[in-house]
C-alpha cells in the first residue's frame, strides 16, 4: 500500500487527481468512502475527473459510458473495463495498492 493523498484533501463529493509512477489516478469521495480509478476513459482517453457520479457509477465526460466505482465495469459496453485500486484509509492517510 501506497500513501497517495491526504483524507483531508477530498471532501465528501469530491474529487482528486494524484500522480503515481506516471499513471493518473482519480481519488473519489462518496459518503466518507473512498475509491480510486484510473483518471483515463478506457473508450477514447478521456481524463474521468470531470465526470459526474451517481448510484455508484461514473459516467465519462465525454461519450457518457457508466463505470462501476466498484470493479469498473461497464454499463453500457461490457468488454470496457475502467481500472479501479484497492483503497485503505490509515488516520488521514489514502493509501493504494497499485498492484
Ligand atoms: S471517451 Fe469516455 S465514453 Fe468515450
Amino acid at each position: 500500500m501506497q500513501t497517495v493523498a491526504k483524507l483531508s484533501e477530498v471532501p465528501n463529493f469530491g474529487k482528486k487527481v494524484v500522480s503515481i509512477g506516471g499513471r493518473d489516478i482519480l481519488l473519489v469521495n462518496i459518503k466518507g468512502v473512498i475509491h480510486a480509478v484510473e483518471n483515463e476513459c478506457p473508450h477514447q482517453g478521456s481524463p474521468m475527473n470531470a465526470a459526474i457520479i451517481k448510484d455508484g457509477f461514473i459516467s465519462c465526460p465525454r461519450h457518457g459510458y457508466c463505470f462501476s466505482l466498484a470493479d469498473g465495469h461497464c454499463a453500457n459496453h461490457p468488454d470496457l473495463i475502467l481500472a479501479t485500486f484497492p483503497v485503505q484509509v490509515n488516520g488521514d492517510e489514502i493509501q493504494l495498492d497499485l498492484g
